[in-house]
C-alpha cells in the first residue's frame, strides 16, 4: 500500500503588491527585494480573510461530498491561530461540512505544523487505510510597516487530502528531524507583530537543514543522485536557495536540482511567506511548473519552524498526477488578483487581523471568495 498526498489545493488572498513599487517607497533598491530576497509580488490580507477562511478556501476547491464523509481527521497546522483555545479546525469542519466524527485539532510549532499534521496523517492512514485526513496549512505573516521583515510579508493556505493510493506524491514516512530551544523568531501573545533576529534566523535554518539531510542519508541510504528536485520552506526564496546549495557543490546533479528549485519558487515568488504553508506552495510549484519532471521521480522536502524544529522528509510522484489541472487552478486565482498601491497596502495592513477587542463587522460584499469572515459579535467569530 501506498500513502501520500492525493489532492491539494490553493488559497491567497485576491490583493497583491509589487515588491518594485514596496522599494521604491522605502527607497531601496529594487534588486534588493528582487534578486537579493528573490520575491517579485506579496499578498496583502483583508479583514476579511483569516487563516480559517482562508483554509477553507483552499480545501473547497479539491473536496468532493464522499471525501467530505470519508474524512476521519482534520489537522490543522497554524502560527496564526483565532483563538487560544478552540481550534481553527473545529471551524473548518464545519464551513466545509465534514463529517462529525472525525477528530478536529490544531498543531503549532511556527512554520512546522502542517508537516506534524502530515506525518501524523501518513501513520493514521496506514493504520486505518480507508480513511482520508484533511491537512492544512494556513497563515498571515505580518513583521510591520517599515521593517527589515516587511519584504518577506504574504500569507495564504495549502489544503492536502492525504489517502491511500495517491494522485499526487507518494510519501514513505521515512524523515530526519532536529529540534532545539532556539530565539530566532517568535510572536509573543501581546504582540499583533513577530519578533525575529533576521540574519540568526537564516543561518539556524541552513544549520538544521545540514543537520536533518545528513541524517536522512544516514538513515535511508540515499544521496543526492536518488533526488530529482527539492522543495523548502520558503520564508523568501533566496532562502531555499542558500540551503539548497549549501548541500549540491560536488553532486553529479548539481544542475538539475538547482534548475528545478527554479520552478519551486515560482509561486512563493508571486505570494511572499505563508508559514506552515509556504513548503507545500513550494510543492505545488514545482509540481505545477517543471516540465522535466516524470512518475516514480523523487522529491525531498525541507521543513523548518523558528524555535525550532527541522524535518526532512521525500516523496515520488504518482503515475497518475495531472499536471496542467494543477497549474490551472494555481494561475487563475493568482492571475485574478488585484493590486495595490503602497498606500493602499498600508491601510489594509493596519486595520487587518489580529481582531482588537470589540464588535466588528467587514464589509463582506467587498470579498467574492467562497468563504468570509464577516465579523465577531459578543466575542464570537462569524463566517459565511
Ligand atoms: N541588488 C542585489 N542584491 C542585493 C542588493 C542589490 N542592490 N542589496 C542587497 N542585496 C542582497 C544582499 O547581498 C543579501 O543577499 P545575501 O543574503 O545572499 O548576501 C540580500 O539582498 C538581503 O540583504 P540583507 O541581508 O542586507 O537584508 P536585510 O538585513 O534587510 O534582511 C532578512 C533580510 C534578514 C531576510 C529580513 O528580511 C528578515 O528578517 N526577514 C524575516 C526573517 C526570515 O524570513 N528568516 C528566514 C529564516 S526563519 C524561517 O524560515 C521561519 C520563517 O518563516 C520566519
Amino acid at each position: 500500500m501506498t500513502v501520500g498526498i492525493d489532492k491539494i489545493g490553493f488559497f491567497t488572498s485576491p490583493y497583491y503588491i509589487d515588491m518594485t513599487d514596496l522599494a521604491n517607497a522605502r527607497n531601496v533598491d529594487p534588486n534588493k527585494y528582487l534578486i537579493g530576497i528573490g520575491q517579485r509580488r506579496q499578498s496583502v490580507i483583508p479583514q476579511t480573510q483569516d487563516t480559517v477562511t482562508m483554509a477553507a478556501n483552499a480545501a473547497a476547491e479539491i473536496l468532493t461530498a464522499a471525501d467530505r464523509a470519508q474524512i476521519d481527521m482534520v489537522i490543522f497546522g497554524t502560527e496564526t491561530g483565532v483563538d487560544n483555545s478552540k481550534a481553527a479546525a473545529i471551524y473548518l469542519q464545519d464551513l466545509l461540512g465534514i463529517s462529525k466524527r472525525a477528530r478536529a485539532f490544531e498543531i503549532k510549532q511556527a512554520c512546522y505544523g502542517a508537516t506534524a499534521g502530515v506525518q501524523m496523517a501518513i501513520d493514521h492512514v496506514f493504520l486505518h487505510p480507508n480513511s482520508k485526513v484533511l491537512v492544512v496549512a494556513s497563515d498571515i505573516a505580518r513583521y510591520g510597516l517599515e521593517t527589515a521583515g516587511e519584504v518577506t510579508q504574504g500569507g495564504g493556505a495549502v489544503a492536502m487530502l492525504i489517502t491511500q493510493d495517491p494522485h499526487i506524491l507518494a510519501l514513505d514516512g521515512q524523515s530526519a528531524f532536529h529540534s532545539d530551544n532556539i530565539m530566532d523568531f517568535w510572536r509573543p501573545l501581546y504582540r499583533q507583530e513577530a519578533v525575529v533576529d533576521g540574519h540568526y534566523s537564516t543561518d539556524i535554518y541552513i544549520d538544521f537543514f545540514n543537520k536533518t539531510w545528513n541524517q536522512y542519508c544516514y538513515q535511508t541510504k540515499r544521496t543526492l543522485a536518488d533526488f530529482a528536485a527539492m522543495v523548502f520552506h520558503l520564508p523568501f526564496t533566496k532562502m531555499g536557495l542558500k540551503a539548497l546549495k549549501s548541500v549540491v557543490a560536488d553532486a553529479d546533479n548539481a544542475n538539475q536540482l538547482l534548475h528545478e528549485f527554479d520552478f519551486s519558487t515560482q509561486y512563493n515568488a508571486e505570494v511572499g511567506n505563508l508559514y506552515t504553508g509556504s513548503l507545500y506552495l513550494s510543492l505545488i510549484s514545482l509540481l505545477a511548473n517543471s516540465d522535466s519532471l516524470h512518475p516514480q521521480d523523487r522529491i525531498g522536502l525541507f521543513s523548518y519552524g523558528s524555535g525550532a524544529q527541522g524535518e526532512f522528509y521525500s516523496g515520488t510522484i504518482a503515475e497518475s498526477f495531472d499536471r496542467a489541472k494543477l497549474k490551472r487552478q494555481v494561475d487563475r486565482l493568482l492571475e485574478n488578483r488585484v493590486k495595490l498601491s503602497i498606500p493602499e497596502y498600508e491601510k489594509m495592513y493596519q486595520s487587518g487581523l489580529p481582531l482588537s477587542a470589540g464588535e466588528v463587522t467587514f464589509d463582506i460584499d467587498s470579498d467574492q471568495s467562497r468563504f468570509v469572515l464577516r465579523g465577531r459579535h459578543s466575542d464570537q467569530l462569524e463566517y459565511v
